[in-house]
């Protein structure tokens, strides 16, 4: 497909700065969302198509394709146009984001055309953080559906303030004037809480052009303006140029001794050689001397450019770091409430690690709390403990170190943040900050003078967290107590962690779900650092069913301080014991969420050490135990 300039998400940037070189004519980046049949690819090739943006040997090939794929019999299938490759076409489905332009004497336009199946949030947060308008697809036929207020939600959520309703295949309604009226009105009492500056309903047939480019003369009783003809008057707020200037360091480049150069996309404002700028994260202040590009020096650089900066003296930076207006400086903290958009078919749970990716930094953090879930068919807040796929929440996070940040609405580059998962690496969700938590910049680590050290020579040791992890009944208990023993008659200062005693007091308003779980995890990890930080040998035995927890657990500790130890005993032997009688309730199906039976356990891949019961008694194996802790010192 070349009719249309279509370009990938990667060289869009490149795209922008492109089209912005041609001055003097303003340009608008938009999106269209709809529903798989309602029309979209069609209104599309439609824009470029009545643009004139499809040429006469391309038309000789949409006439063709029309003809072997398309859905409108003789006619041209403009959907064929936008659908892009072949074997996309042949399976029928569109993928990922694709960015196309086209233009009119008036102003110029680029479309991120997301799809709308089942990732649809995905595509759409990839597509709409760096657009000024939405299109809602609607079928005149169906009127306004899940997916449209959905849309809505989400572009709302995404910063865009202004949307057009194109109520499309009227030609299918007999371009009934009630139709559409019904639907406008069903879409503006939705969408007047989402706080839209602008909504525009525009009755259309893309299949035929009805109001698209030109009026429709089926439709008389419509007096508004074409579709084009909005986009080319709606006036947007002031582009990323005017606010305050942010630059995401995305690396540092320092080919000799001579030169040092700070790289990176300038997410809003403009800089000029001689401007004094300040790295956020510490308020260390520089003067630019050069702005370096491939194509020479240049006097300014605004927003888009990708620049290398130089500066007067060398500045302590580093990959991540955000250079900064000294006038209008982000806020700095480790923790910020935000939106959070989830991705992945796998839950956000808070108390779980991920990594947060904003502008160049990406930190590790936790969802501290979910505040509430939002359905996006009511806007109702709804209480969570979790978000699953396409859901939006209201959350705390808690980073493990600070991030310099401008809120969403101010800024969507440094406003905007993606999460990560740490073992799988995919984006699972994408979030909008909203404000800092004042708690965070109103707390600093208090140093006491003993020191953990101190407390570790008194004791005689050095202090380590054991983890013993295992099903029900594997005996991670009776092991995890012989060693206690063991160590205490040798005169090392221990304390025994065990998941049952735990949930009669600390953590007795936690059961045992997915969040549940993490939670129980995260608290108890907490405390095991406390004993180590005592200079402490800390037993804990805990089922800990999850990889990312028992992560967590061990990297709150230095290294070479946790001692991970899986017990392990097949299920059918736990079953067998079932000293508490669970499994055959689990069995019988009088315990929801049992661990082996309908609640999964991650075994540890690379544990320090592996405790087969079914080969030695548990005096043995405390006695591995213990000899593993001995021989560390
Ligand atoms: S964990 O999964 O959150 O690490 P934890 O070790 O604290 O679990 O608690 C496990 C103990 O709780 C088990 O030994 C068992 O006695 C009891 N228990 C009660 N209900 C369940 C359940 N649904 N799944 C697992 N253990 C349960």
């Amino acid at each position: 497909m070349n009719a249309s300039a279509s370009v990938s998400a990667s060289s869009s940037s490149r795209l922008l700065s492109e089209l912005r070189a041609q001055d003097g004519v303003s340009m608008l980046r938009f999106l269209t969302c709809g529903s798989v049949d309602d029309g979209k690819s069609t209104l599309i090739g439609r824009l470029l198509y009545d643009t004139r943006r499809v040429f006469a040997d391309q038309l000789a090939t949409l006439a063709n394709d029309s003809r072997r794929f398309g859905t409108t019999g003789d006619d041209l299938d403009l959907a064929l146009l936008v659908d892009g490759l072949s074997s996309e076409r042949e399976q029928g489905i569109t993928i990922d984001v694709a960015y196309r332009f086209f233009a009119t004497p008036k102003r110029k336009f680029i479309v991120a055309d997301t799809p709308g199946h089942e990732q649809y949030t995905r595509n759409m947060a990839t597509g709409a953080s760096a657009c000024d308008l939405a299109i809602l697809l609607v079928d005149a036929r169906k009127g306004v559906v899940t997916q449209t207020r959905r849309h809505a939600a989400i572009a709302s959520l995404l910063g865009i303030r202004h949307v057009v309703l194109a109520v499309n295949k009227m030609d299918l309604v007999d371009y009934d004037e009630r139709t559409f009226r019904d639907i406008t009105a069903s879409f503006e009492r939705f969408a007047g809480r989402l706080g839209f500056t602008n909504v525009a309903a525009i009755p259309i047939s893309a299949r035929d052009g009805d109001n698209v480019a030109r009026p429709s003369a089926a439709m008389p009783w419509y007096r508004g303006t074409t579709l084009i003809g909005h986009l080319e008057e709606v006036e947007v707020e002031a582009s990323a140029i005017e606010a305050p200037l942010r630059l995401p360091v995305q690396y540092v480049n320092r080919p000799n001794a001579d030169f040092r150069g700070y790289c990176g996309t300038l997410a809003s404002g403009r800089v000029r050689p001689g401007d004094e700028l300040v790295v956020a994260r510490t308020g260390q202040a520089n003067r630019v001397t050069s702005i370096v590009t491939r194509d020479g020096d240049l006097p300014e650089a605004q927003a888009g450019d990708a620049v290398t900066l130089t500066f007067e003296r060398e500045l302590d930076i580093a990959r991540g770091d955000l250079l900064v207006d000294p006038k209008a400086r982000p806020e700095v903290s480790d923790q910020f409430a935000a939106k959070l958009i989830w991705m992945a078919e796998e839950k956000m749970t808070p108390g779980r690690q991920y990594l947060f990716k904003a502008a160049t930094r990406t930190v590790t953090g936790v969802v501290t709390q979910l505040k509430h879930r939002l359905d996006v068919n009511t806007l109702e807040h709804q209480a969570a403990r979790t978000l699953g796929l396409n859901e939006i929440g209201v959350v705390n996070v808690s980073l493990a170190e600070p991030l310099a940040f401008d809120s969403y609405r101010d800024n969507r580059t440094t406003g905007g943040f993606i999460v990560i998962d740490r073992f799988t690496n995919q984006t699972v969700g994408a979030g909008m900050i909203e404000f800092g938590l004042r708690r965070a910049t109103n707390l600093a680590w208090q140093a006491t003078d003993v020191t953990k050290q101190a407390r570790a020579l008194q004791n005689g040791h050095p202090p380590a967290v054991l983890w013993f992890t295992g099903l029900s009944a594997s005996g991670k208990s009776t092991i995890a107590n012989l060693v206690e023993r063991q160590l205490h008659a040798l005169g090392c200062r221990t304390y025994l962690l065990d998941g049952d005693n735990v949930r009669h007091g600390l953590n007795k308003d936690l059961g045992f779900t997915e969040a549940d779980r993490v939670e129980n995890i995260r608290r108890v990890a907490e405390v095991a650092r406390l004993f180590a930080d005592a200079g402490m040998i800390v037993l804990c035995s805990f089922i800990s069913p999850f990889q990312a927890e028992r992560r967590m657990a061990r990297e709150l500790v230095p290294d070479g301080e946790f001692v991970e130890i899986f017990v392990d005993t097949p299920i059918e032997l736990c079953r067998a014991r079932d000293p508490k009688g669970l499994y055959a309730k689990a069995d019988a199906g009088k315990l929801a969420n049992f661990t082996g039976v309908d609640s999964p356990y991650e075994a540890p891949e690379t544990p320090e050490l592996r405790l087969d019961t079914t080969a030695a008694p548990a005096e043995d194996l405390a006695a591995r135990v213990v000899e593993f802790v001995m021989n560390r010192r």
